[in-house]
């Protein structure tokens, strides 16, 4: 299989861990008899450097022509007093816009060799966790009209938040999908009992869940749903929920599974194209010291292969040598524990690459 892949290694720490992802990749192709062509661009702060805008036409017409894009993060300190209007994380929103991905997959699952660093007790974490925020990506609050206005001497502010049946629609459509790869069992998550959007969103999602009769499907308000996700995240198996939501639910389910660096995430539109990156930032503490944990983007290489080129062999074996390496006692700085053994960025790239032959 030849794919053309954009690769955004962005700010940060993201040149590191990218090129690890891509170390991988490579050597999923030598293995598996694939070819990738990469075309490297700048997005983020790199790109306000060189061009003054954090993402580019010609940037965005590459991700747009490709197969799939890889992403490391984006932004830092430097550009944090830019103009609102070309900062950094612009670009993700141009480019999951412009490329029409409106569904972001986001596992909280716990990995059993770091069971233990959840901060969860261990009771909760025994009865697993494993389940899929699928959050709508490109509407709601985040891209309605903003207004800030004077009025009687003081400063009033309005975000407007909007959904259209189709967005909720297609939303749904990809959270029925994805439960039928995995246990079938689909929480919708609104706040009905106080916004029409919310109304709207249920109603839609009920529309869809009668086209899909072998999927369980049930309602939760976002505030207990806050709350289930500490006290039970057993029950959960995909998590369907809007754009402002989600954002918030998915860094709570990353976080009860322990470290951040180690999470993917997979946005997904129409097409089999999508971006695929890491769920953490740009990380600037510990940007150029080849410390920063890669496994969260090998992981999300990994995603890439599955959802986008349907690899599902290659992919899975991305995610064994993970397990394997991690069961081996090796480690980043970040989930590092007496008695296991310390790697760096590349040498946990060249671990992972070493188990997967
Ligand atoms: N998708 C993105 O590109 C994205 C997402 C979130 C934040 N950001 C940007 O990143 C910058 C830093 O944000 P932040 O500090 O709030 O969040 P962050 O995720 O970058 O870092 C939070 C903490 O986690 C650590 N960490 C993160 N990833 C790690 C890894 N792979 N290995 C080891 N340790 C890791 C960092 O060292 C830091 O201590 C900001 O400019 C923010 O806007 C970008």
């Amino acid at each position: 299989m030849e794919k053309h892949i954009t690769i955004i290694k962005g700010d940060g720490i993201g040149p590191e861990i990218v090129t690890e992802a891509m170390k991988v990749l490579d050597a999923i192709a030598e293995q598996y008899d694939h070819t990738w062509i990469y075309k490297e661009i700048l997005a983020g702060g790199c790109a306000i450097d060189a061009y003054g805008t954090s993402l580019t036409e010609e940037a965005l017409d590459a991700c747009v022509n490709s197969d799939s894009v890889l992403l490391g993060a984006v932004g830092g300190p430097k550009w944090d007093q830019v103009d609102p209007s070309i900062r950094p994380e612009k670009a993700l929103l141009g480019i999951r816009k412009g490329m029409g991905l409106y569904a972001n997959l986001r596992p909280a699952t716990i990995l059993p060799q770091l069971a233990h660093t959840s901060p969860l007790r261990k009771d909760i974490v025994d009865r697993g966790i494993d389940f899929m925020v699928v959050r709508e990506l490109i509407s709601g609050v985040y891209f309605g009209e903003k207004t800030t206005i004077e009025e009687n001497g003081e400063l009033v502010a309005c975000d407007q938040m909007m959904y259209r049946e189709h967005e909720i629609r297609r939303i749904a459509h990809t959270a029925f999908e994805t439960a039928r790869k995995r246990k079938s069992r689909v929480i919708s998550v609104d706040k009905a009992n106080v916004l029409d959007t919310s109304r709207l969103w249920r109603k839609i999602v009920h529309e869809v869940a009668s086209e899909y009769p072998d999927v369980e499907v049930s309602d939760m308000l976002v505030d207990n749903c806050a709350m289930q996700i500490v006290k039970d995240p057993s029950q959960f198996d995909v998590v369907v929920t809007e754009n402002m939501f989600g954002d918030i639910l998915s860094d709570e389910a990353s976080m009860i599974t322990g470290s951040i660096g180690l999470i993917p995430s997979a946005s997904l539109g129409e097409s089999s194209v999508g971006m695929y990156e890491p769920i953490h930032g740009s990380a600037p503490d510990i940007a150029g010291k080849n410390i920063a944990n890669p496994i969260g983007t090998i992981l999300a290489a990994a995603m890439m292969l599955k959802y986008s080129f349907d690899l599902s062999k290659e992919s899975d074996a991305i995610v064994s040598a993970v397990h394997e390496t991690l069961s081996q006692g090796y480690r980043c700085i970040d989930i590092m524990e007496e008695g296991m053994k310390q790697l760096s960025c590349s040498e946990m790239g060249d671990q992972i690459i070493k188990n997967m032959k």
